[in-house]
């Protein structure tokens, strides 16, 4: 089947080639998914998509008038999909539920670990010969509470790698795993979470209940000097009130993979242009923050397997079955 494929990076094509095999004819297209990229897939049964790709109502309108019925997410999430607009143009939504959850897990952890022992100033100061100590206190781990929201695959990862550490464990989940109530970890509300964690990590879906998760509200219930790591997706907190938390110094340190407006500056090259959001441009001033450009996916088993994954969603489109890996849109 052709595939139009946006949002390409040379990782992904060398993925996509090598589990595709020449089996299925895929398109590459660099420009991101929107309402005026679209057209590009004009004749394309199947379009494969990433978490910055906007599938909104009007882009799947053209996509649907061009012919397009199949969508390829290659990705967990898929907050990014207007559903109620592919259910009524009629279009079948498959994604890579899980493809490595130790990759996201491990990159919680490395940012729990390089902001609690500020590993990148600490670098960056021997790198000029400095050996002074002074601003690169951390916490032992040992001992502390790890808050976990949202403890699917991979909340349930990082809760163990955590227990390794000898941290007690809480979490919050709307569906407790079993496997983190036999690593003792400790179910309990929301509030409770906020107001016990030393180091709070997110791994819940964004949907309309989790959006802006970690607010004002939230953070006036944590601990002062609290760790916050979110892997998860930019939305879950209220970017502006973490700000204000950092400027206060209630917020301790901060930890982010992901950002609420992050498509328009993650996965490209911007070193030599001029910063345009400045709440970003806030966020990068502060000693005590940590950001990577959304890689917490980018392991080679992980883009192995979501080359895989998205191919066999495709061939089985192409034979008329389903996957398994097909969303219900009711
Ligand atoms: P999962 O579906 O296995 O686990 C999600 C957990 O969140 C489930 O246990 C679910 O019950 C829980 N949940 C749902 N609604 C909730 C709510 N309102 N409050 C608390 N918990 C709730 O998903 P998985 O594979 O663990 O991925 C989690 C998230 O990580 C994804 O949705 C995605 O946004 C993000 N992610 C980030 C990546 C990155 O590169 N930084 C890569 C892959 C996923």
């Amino acid at each position: 089947m052709r595939l139009a494929f946006f949002s390409t990076h040379l990782f992904d094509r060398h993925s996509f080639d090598e589990a595709n095999a020449g089996a299925h004819q895929i398109d590459y297209f660099e420009p991101r998914l929107t309402p005026e990229t679209a057209p590009l897939a004009a004749g394309y049964p199947a379009v494969c998509a990433f978490v910055n790709d906007k599938l909104s109502a009007p882009v799947l309108e053209t996509l649907a008038a061009g012919g397009t019925r199949y969508l390829l997410l290659r990705s967990a999430g898929f907050n990014h999909v207007d559903l109620a607009a592919a259910r009524r143009l009629g279009l079948r939504v498959a994604r890579v539920p899980a493809y490595s959850p130790h990759a996201v897990a491990e990159h919680a952890v490395a940012l729990m670990l390089a902001l609690n022992r500020k590993i990148c100033r600490a670098h960056a100061r021997v790198r000029e010969g400095n050996f002074a100590l002074d601003g690169l206190l951390g916490i032992d781990l040992y001992g502390r509470t790890v808050g976990i929201v949202g403890t699917g695959r991979i909340g349930t990862i990082v809760a163990r790698i955590m227990q390794g550490f000898g941290c007690r464990l809480l979490g919050y989940d709307v569906v407790p795993a079993e496997d983190c109530r036999a690593l003792g970890m400790a179910y309990v509300p929301l509030d409770t979470l906020w107001a016990e964690a030393d180091i709070i990590s997110l791994h819940a879906p964004l949907t309309p209940a989790t959006r802006h998760l970690v607010d004002a509200a939230a953070i006036g219930l944590m601990k002062p000097g609290v760790m916050l790591v979110n892997t998860g997706r930019g939305a879950l907190i209220d970017t502006p009130a973490v700000i204000a938390a950092l400027k206060s110094g209630r917020l301790g340190s901060l930890a982010l993979d992901v950002y609420e407006e992050e498509e328009g500056l993650f996965f490209q090259d911007l070193s030599s242009e001029v910063l345009q959001d400045d709440v970003f441009a806030r966020l990068l001033t502060f000693p005590n923050v940590l950001i990577t450009g959304h890689q917490g996916f980018f392991t080679r088993e992980a883009l192995r397997a979501i080359a895989e994954t998205t191919l066999e969603n495709l061939t089985a489109f192409a034979r008329g079955e389903t996957s398994g890996r097909e969303l219900d849109l009711g």
